[in-house]
């Protein structure tokens, strides 16, 4: 099992290139067996989730090929849901999404409820209302959900609450139903967009992506397409405040200023200086970091997946500060590891974290309990004095491409072993 052993306490320099978004090239690569050719995602990010969701694509009869560019290639004509690999799909929430475009190419599918990391309940009942609203047949048994339509039909989902999650796949059932799909109360992600421009390139008809609610007119067929999907504003937040968490001064390249506001905002209020030109943005964290309070929403509020790594900033910003995050119900599973860094943090109603700011954190053993919690350690450890050992950084994998080959060109201090 690999470590990350980080020698804290330098401060981080230079340029950094952002990769592409994991969360947006998984709902992407699901939704590429929609059609019944040939598609072509470029530039995917070197991480594991998408290697596991090829393989969940290859179990169902596609060829999938990955050049050494990290160019996929997604073949889905011979697309058959005989040999799917339920096992892979358990694993992780986003190979939920094939569910929608396998219904609507083979009629019907029987496939694992999703698993992922265990940062709350994270029910699919949103998922499935708004496959019935499509005229769906759904039974729920054993560890599996079976689909049947013979064909969707469009219809009006209201969404109890915006879901990433079901926005996109209702996105995906929505492209090749009979009649026009109105999804009120849609999620806002830039992810969205993006996945809405990917299937607007296979042919489908989508309005309104990025807005709370989408129309999406059903085409009888769509074809494989070739995207380049957008940049990982999570990686370009975590980077963000690595530069803050060692008073660095760094240079993120590779984004979009819109889509980063709420990071943007957030760290400037705590005093962190950031200046945006273009595609790139300069991030100064020479200051003295004051406290501040956040509150974690769907986008455009401050983004749950960036929860754990501000919260290591937070424990080293003076005076005291909030953290309230509402999207899950577990996130507040690195806490015990920051005190034993010897941070001073209460958590109140499991909702709120009120965290003392302290001069500095000092190095400790950790082990990561999921991909952010995890990233917020490795920040963690980078800022504080001493050295750190953080375990089971295969969580870490899941998500960041090169995270500590990146960490350590800007002159971080850190190895895998
Ligand atoms: C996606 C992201 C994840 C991010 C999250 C919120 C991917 C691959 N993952 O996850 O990194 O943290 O958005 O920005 O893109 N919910 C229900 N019923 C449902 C669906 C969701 O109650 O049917 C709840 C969830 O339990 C959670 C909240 O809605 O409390 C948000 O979940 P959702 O937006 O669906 O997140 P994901 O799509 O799973």
């Amino acid at each position: 099992m690999c470590k990350f052993y980080i020698k804290g306490n330098n401060r981080l320099s230079g340029d950094v290139n952002i990769s592409s978004a994991k969360n947006s090239v998984l709902p992407i690569l699901a939704s590429t067996i929609l059609a019944d050719g040939v598609s072509v995602i470029n530039n995917a990010p070197n991480i594991e989730d998408v290697y596991v969701l090829c393989d969940v694509l290859r179990s169902l009869s596609a060829e999938v090929t990955i050049d050494k560019n990290n160019n996929i290639m997604i073949d889905s004509k011979k697309l058959s849901d005989k040999n799917i690999d339920n096992d892979l799909i358990g694993k992780m929430r986003a190979a939920f999404l094939v569910l929608g475009p396998l219904v609507a190419r083979l009629g019907k599918a029987r496939i694992s409820l999703p698993g992922g990391c265990k940062i709350g309940a994270r029910p699919i009942d949103l998922y499935l209302k708004g496959l019935k609203s499509l005229g769906a047949t759904v039974k729920e048994e054993c560890g599996y959900v079976e689909v049947t339509a013979t064909r969707f039909v469009g219809g009006t989902v209201f969404l109890d609450y915006p879901s990433v999650g079901a926005t996109e796949l209702l996105m995906m059932a929505g492209a090749i139903a009979d009649g026009t799909t109105y999804i009120e109360n849609a999620a806002r992600e830039p992810e969205i967009v993006d996945l809405a421009m990917f299937l607007k390139k296979m042919g489908a008809r989508i309005t309104g992506a990025g807005t709370s609610s989408i129309y999406i007119k059903g085409v009888k067929k769509l074809s494989g397409a070739t995207y380049t999907p957008m940049f990982d504003r999570i990686e370009a937040g975590t980077m963000m405040i690595a530069a803050a968490m060692t008073k660095g001064k760094i240079n993120i390249i590779g984004v979009k200023e819109e889509w980063m506001k709420p990071a943007i905002f957030k760290l400037r209020e705590m005093g962190v200086k950031i200046n945006c030109n273009g595609n790139q943005m300069f991030v100064d964290g020479d200051v003295d970091l004051r406290a501040i309070d956040i509150t974690t929403m769907p986008h455009p509020g401050f983004p749950t997946d960036l929860q754990s790594q501000m919260l290591s900033l937070l424990c080293i910003a003076e005076g005291t500060s909030t953290v309230k995050e509402t999207v899950f119900e577990n996130r507040f599973v690195q806490v015990p590891e920051l005190r034993r860094m010897g941070a001073d943090i209460k958590i109140i109603d499991g909702k709120v974290a009120s965290i003392n700011g302290v001069q500095k954190l000092t190095g400790a053993s950790v082990a990561a309990p999921d991909l952010r919690a995890g990233a917020g350690l490795i920040l963690a450890g980078l800022g504080a004095q001493g050295d750190t050992e953080v375990d089971n950084i295969y969580f870490v994998d899941r998500g960041y491409v090169a995270f500590e080959e990146k960490l350590a060109a800007l002159g971080a201090d850190i190895e895998r072993k």
